[in-house]
């Protein structure tokens, strides 16, 4: 059984009631475009883009227990919706984080809940993950979280803002995931709990 919690956060679907705090820290203009999207324009769009986008398949609210806030968004995209040409036991993974809570450790945090998620339930094989250079935090992310880069770049005709720039591509497969599940075990108390 999964817990799609740690001490401080928890993941949930998205919620119509979310669409003010979406729109908060989605605004931002440091947010979106680093993720290949602009910045959300009125509290309507935030709430359209729940009810479509987020309401798909692997999408997660990250929610700050501590004010039940959601400050973020984790999930993964499978091979139909990926930027990636990938094969169809795969999946492309995604996040943002709302700035007042960036270097926190909170995005690492969620994506690993969402790796053992990919791997332990879904079976998928292989993840994957790409970034822009300009943006190393994203990278970092990745790397704390077992992915592998590929030194691999590509460009991504569906993003909507950066299609034109390369990304670089991140890569971690189950086995690997395995040898860091154990080694994070056995070096600190750990906040990813599968059972
Ligand atoms: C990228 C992002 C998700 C990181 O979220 P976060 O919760 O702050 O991430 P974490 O705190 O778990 O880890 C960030 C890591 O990046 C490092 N980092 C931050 N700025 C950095 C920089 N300029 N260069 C290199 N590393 C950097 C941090 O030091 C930290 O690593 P450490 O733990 O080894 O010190 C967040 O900044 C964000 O949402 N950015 C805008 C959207 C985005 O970029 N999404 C990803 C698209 S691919």
């Amino acid at each position: 059984m999964y817990h799609y919690e740690t001490d401080r956060i928890l993941l949930r679907p998205w919620r119509e009631s979310d669409a003010e705090t979406l729109f908060k820290y989605a605004s931002d203009p440091e947010v979106g475009p680093r993720a290949g999207w602009p910045p959300h324009k009125s509290v309507e769009e935030s709430l359209q883009i729940i009810r479509t986008i987020f309401s798909g398949e692997g999408m997660w609210a990250v929610v700050w227990k501590e004010t039940d806030e959601a400050i973020g968004c984790v999930g993964y995209l499978p091979s139909t919706s990926s930027n990636l040409k990938i094969e169809s036991d795969q999946a492309e993974v995604g996040y943002w984080i709302a700035r007042p809570y960036w270097g926190m450790g909170i995005c690492t945090e969620a994506l690993r809940l969402v790796i053992d998620y990919c791997f332990g339930v879904k079976g998928f094989s292989t993840l994957w993950g790409t970034y822009f250079p300009s943006n190393p935090a994203s990278g970092r992310v990745m790397e704390k979280c077992g992915f592998v880069d590929t030194g691999r770049e590509t460009v991504c005709p569906n993003l909507e803002v950066g299609s034109d720039q390369p990304v670089r591509v991140m890569k971690m497969t189950r086995n690997l995931q395995i040898i860091n599940q154990t080694c994070r075990t056995s070096q600190t108390s750990q906040t990813c709990r599968t059972k």
